[in-house]
């Protein structure tokens, strides 16, 4: 942990934007634009980051944004972000997504993504930021989460840069027997 920052608690830069989806964020299927949704990720994703570190802040990294439902024009979106992991310069911020229908109040769909924010300084190099105080069980684990994840997704890297190092014939050929594919060059 830093020595010089104090630690800084989640309540301290959680946040929650809200919009209603009007009908100009719409596709041409009538459904909300993906790109829509995540610019706001984006958004809350900076300001949790930017209230921890009190520093400007960029997105490195997005992860797991699945886009199961559709949003329908005229829900209410709010996105609910809170600093899950700090690293030394990176900070892990969780963001819920909850549609809700404004006639029913009834909640249609929610789910959580994460994006990795880095802080940098005056000379646009990544700056440490403070560590999170954890005062919750749900602070404790949403950070053990973030361990795991972050380690999954090392060994992830990992293995894709072996697969291209090596071109190993035999494991290629089996990975695509089954697949929708054809292969028009000689792999061997
Ligand atoms: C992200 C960036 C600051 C990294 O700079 P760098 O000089 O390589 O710095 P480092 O290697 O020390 O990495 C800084 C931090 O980013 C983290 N990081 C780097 N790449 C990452 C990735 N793909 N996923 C998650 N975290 C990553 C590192 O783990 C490190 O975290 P830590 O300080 O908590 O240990 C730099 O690549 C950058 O400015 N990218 C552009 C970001 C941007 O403009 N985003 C807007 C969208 S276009």
């Amino acid at each position: 942990m830093s020595a010089s920052l104090s630690a800084r608690p989640a309540s301290f830069s959680r946040v929650t934007i809200t919009e209603l989806m009007i009908p100009s964020y719409a596709n041409f299927g009538g459904k909300i634009h993906g790109g829509i949704l995540l610019s706001m990720m984006d958004k809350v994703a900076y300001t949790a980051a930017t209230k921890h570190s009190g520093a400007y802040c960029v997105t490195v990294s997005v992860d797991t944004v699945d886009f199961l439902q559709p949003v329908e024009v005229g829900e209410l979106v709010s996105l609910k972000a809170s600093v899950n992991h700090v690293g030394n310069s990176s900070m892990i911020i969780g963001i819920k997504v909850i549609s809700e229908n404004v006639k029913t109040g009834v909640v249609k769909h929610t789910y959580t993504c994460y994006f990795t924010m880095v802080a940098k300084g005056e000379d646009d190099k990544p700056t440490p930021v403070p560590p999170l105080l954890l005062e919750t069980r749900t602070d404790v684990r949403r950070f053990v989460e973030a361990i795991k994840r972050k380690k999954y997704k090392s060994e992830y890297g990992a293995i894709l840069k072996e697969l291209k190092r090596t071109w190993d014939q035999e494991a290629i050929s089996t990975m695509l027997q089954g697949q929708r594919c054809e292969v028009s060059l000689d792999i061997k």
